[in-house]
């Protein structure tokens, strides 16, 4: 069994993690996460989908290696990211004695990640965790970089810190079982990280269009490392998002706008997929990038199955009006100015803080037709 292992090279060493990616990397990784549980306890925070599928397999996994597991279960979905659910998280963190030195182990999705990693931060001030992503979009993003958050009525991830993981282990078994629209919202992600810094990735995704999501594609794993290690380096130079971070935000300010105008009813990676033909079509107008570019990037998108404009994303009537509103309270935004990532070619994305809002509203409103 061939495994990945990507060093997040974090400063100072004492701060630097590894992923491990590939198929069986949880059984391989026993050992290494059983470390992180000094008193022979790994609290478990995860859903009921995930619990369903998969617990017994860590359980098994982690009793094997004399720890014990001690899990809690939240409802699936974006609205566990959530102020209640946090507290709910704390308490469980707490009453299971948990110290600094504990590690908490992060079963599921984005919304797993994001919620327990920053349940691991609060808690008495800074515990440990190790991510356990199971699906594709937390395999290839969510998992790595330390972004941790909750969602507000302002919108989402408005409540968050940076806290590092100790350990990531993106086992690819697990997507054996994720459902076709979970795959594909996950690859929203891997084209991001493609246009936003890695040409060649997107001519290999361009290449093995939609089969590479099919059942056992040989291809899969390496295209899920590749993206990874592309994300790595970006978070490598710029932890804490004061320059280049951002642009791994490619599609995420319309993204986040559309997911916050339909809660629940689109997947963050069909938004981002949306918000990614929105960034590149915007890129276009103003004179950055060739039309060209653009064909292809919305050629990908729709051969995928995925929306490829602000008109294509399902789950509301959107109105351009609301979607500006929305995209005000960006967290990239600075002095009151939008920021946006926009590309000058597959493969390179920039900051622009200079489009007028008018103009902004006016080209949603034409993509929203
Ligand atoms: N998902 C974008 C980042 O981690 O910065």
């Amino acid at each position: 069994m061939t495994l990945t292992r990507i060093k997040i090279k974090l400063k100072p060493a004492s701060r630097q993690y590894h992923m491990i990616i590939g198929n069986g990397a949880l059984n391989s990784s026993a050992e290494e996460l059983a470390a992180l549980a000094p008193r022979g306890v790994l609290p478990v925070i995860t859903d009921e989908t995930v619990a369903e599928l998969h617990l017994p397999t860590l359980e098994t996994i982690m009793a094997k290696a004399g720890i014990e597991t001690r899990t809690m279960i939240l409802p699936p979905g974006e609205t566990s990211k959530s102020f209640a659910a946090l507290e709910q998280v704390c308490d469980f963190l707490l009453e299971q004695g948990m110290e600094r030195e504990d590690a908490l182990a992060a079963f599921g999705g984005g919304v797993i990640g994001d919620l327990a990693g920053l349940a691991s931060a609060l808690v008495k001030r800074g515990t440990r965790y190790v991510q356990i992503p199971t699906t594709l979009l937390a395999q290839v993003d969510s998992s790595v970089g330390g972004k941790t958050a909750i969602n507000t009525k302002t919108g989402k991830n408005m409540i968050g810190v940076f806290h590092q993981p100790k350990l990531v282990i993106a086992d690819t078994g697990f997507l054996q079982t994720l459902d076709k629209r979970q795959m594909r919202a996950g690859y929203a992600e891997i084209l991001k990280m493609s246009c936003l810094a890695d040409a060649g990735l997107f001519e290999q995704l361009y290449e093995a269009g939609s089969g590479l999501l099919q059942d056992g594609h040989s291809e899969l794993v390496s295209v899920i490392a590749r993206s990874v290690q592309g994300k790595a380096d970006i978070v490598i130079e710029d932890e804490l998002e004061r320059g280049s971070r951002a642009l791994l935000n490619l599609g995420h300010s319309f993204a986040h706008a559309l997911e916050s105008e339909a809660p629940g009813k689109i997947l963050h990676g069909e938004a981002v997929a949306a918000g990614i033909g929105a960034a590149f079509c915007l890129s276009v107008e103003l004179g950055f990038c060739a039309e060209y570019d653009r064909d292809r990037v919305l050629d990908l998108l729709r051969q995928m199955g995925l929306p490829a404009s602000l008109a294509e994303a399902k789950g509301a009537r959107f109105n351009a009006k609301k979607l500006l509103h929305r995209m005000k309270s960006d967290k990239k935004n600075q002095q009151g100015q939008i920021h946006l990532i926009l590309c000058r070619k597959i493969g390179e994305a920039f900051i622009s803080s200079n489009v007028p809002e008018e103009q902004l509203l006016e080209f949603m409103e034409v993509n929203l037709k």
